[in-house]
């Protein structure tokens, strides 16, 4: 990959806007992004699928073909099985809602989800009677088969699980998951939030029945993501939300809903952001997505190398860079989170995020009250991880509680 060429399609990198390592939480925008929206409101600002005129013609056929991006995108053939949402966790809440469970129905997930793939799904036990289950993983964080495969009977209903993990970075082999669990008739859902930006997903391949990715973390639009479905499982599945768009022909007394992905899709749509989507998979596809994945561990090698002999600092996670997908969680002895993030900021302009990262079960089950999470993404280099591991020695050295100093970088939940 080539960096510098990289980095200079990013406005906020080109001004020298600080080291941005949040794109876990939001990635950065290119030049490419911002130009496709900047268009779409300068020169056609319409909607698409109702108004026949001229400008509305050209929406309809940028949705189409941001449909298509998706399809060769994700390797699928279907570009009718993408339905655009606001983000990911809409998708799995259309999901979770949307495939009449009913009390006593059991749904298997990890113990390290995300609260979007926990919440709903604790929220339908409390409402509909559905039994929980949940794969325990290993200490480090990371999935454990055996567990898994120990949740599963004909019981099970819905198997909902990550990708990849927003506080470890641990990836779930969700093809082994997704066949284990259709032997025993489930539905599959992933949560692809953490792993659609940074390696190769081959939704053929992982046979997953829904898959559900946040398109702010891939370089797309704030406020966009996309639900994959099968069409079968699109098909049996109700949508969250109704109205304009949605539905054929009403009348005062009856509906008949409209096609998928239309169902799902309900009222005006965000076409500056369908319209990003495409122009971001263009920019990634360019790239290449094993480069993008190649280019985040090299990164990832290269930070935990900088911070490996500093003995009051714990990781969250695997001590192993390969198994971290652009995402490291530490602590520091002696410091908070939230004080660990405002000193790198106030320091070197380094910008991290710090807290529960919205998977608090994961936190509080190891009795931790969060930590600070440095992630990676294309556009970052190594010598912004130089700073990033030099100013962290430097707070840890300068701030932190080293009495309870360990010898080297290892799992130190
Ligand atoms: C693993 C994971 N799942 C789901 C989400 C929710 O994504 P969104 O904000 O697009 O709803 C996130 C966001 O950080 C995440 O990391």
């Amino acid at each position: 990959m080539d960096s510098d060429s990289v980095r200079g399609d990013f406005p906020t990198v080109r001004k020298g806007s600080g080291i941005y390592l949040d794109s876990a939480c939001q990635s950065l925008r290119p030049d490419q992004v911002i130009e496709a929206m900047d268009e779409y409101y300068e020169s056609f600002p319409a909607c698409g699928g109702r108004s026949v005129h001229s400008m509305a013609s050209k929406v309809s056929v940028a949705v189409d073909e941001a449909r298509e991006s998706l399809a060769s995108f994700f390797g699928t053939k279907d570009s009718g099985c993408y339905v655009f949402t606001s983000n990911c966790t809409q998708g799995l809440n259309t999901a979770a809602y949307g495939l009449g469970l009913r009390g006593g129905d059991v749904v298997v997930t990890t113990d390290c989800e995300h609260n979007s793939n926990h919440v709903p799904w604790l929220h339908l036990q409390e409402e509909k009677g559905v039994r929980r289950r949940m794969s325990r993983s290993r200490p480090d964080g990371s999935f454990d088969i055996e567990s898994f495969k120990s949740c599963m009977d004909r019981s099970v209903k819905v198997v909902s699980v990550q990708h990849s993990s927003n506080v470890t970075g641990c990836v779930v082999p969700v093809r082994a998951v997704t066949e284990i669990a259709h032997d025993y008739g489930a539905t599959v859902i992933v949560d692809g939030a953490q792993s659609a930006p940074h390696m190769p997903v081959d939704l053929n391949k992982i046979d997953a029945d829904v898959y559900c990715v946040s398109v702010h973390k891939m370089l797309g639009p704030s406020g966009v993501g996309v639900m994959y479905g099968k069409e079968e499982v699109l098909k049996r599945m109700s949508p969250l939300c109704l109205g304009g768009g949605t539905v054929g022909l009403v009348t005062y007394g009856s509906v008949s809903l409209a096609p998928v992905p239309d169902r799902f899709e309900a009222g005006l749509q965000n076409y500056a952001g369908i319209i990003g989507t495409k122009a971001a998979l263009d920019y990634l596809s360019h790239v290449g997505m094993d480069e993008v994945e190649r280019w985040d561990s090299m990164l990832m090698e290269r930070m935990m190398k900088g911070l490996e002999d500093i003995p009051n600092l714990r990781v969250v996670g695997p001590s192993d860079p390969d198994r971290r997908l652009g995402v490291f969680s530490f602590n520091i002895d002696g410091l908070n989170a939230h004080d660990i993030a405002m000193m790198a900021d106030s320091m070197a302009g380094i910008m991290i995020r710090s807290g529960m990262h919205c998977a608090h079960p994961f936190y509080v089950s190891r009795g931790i009250d969060g930590s600070a999470r440095a992630s990676t993404y294309l556009y970052n280099d190594g010598k912004e991880i130089d700073v990033f591991a030099d100013t962290v020695r430097h707070i840890a050295e300068v701030f932190g509680d080293r009495s309870l100093s360990r010898s080297s970088l290892s799992l130190r939940i």
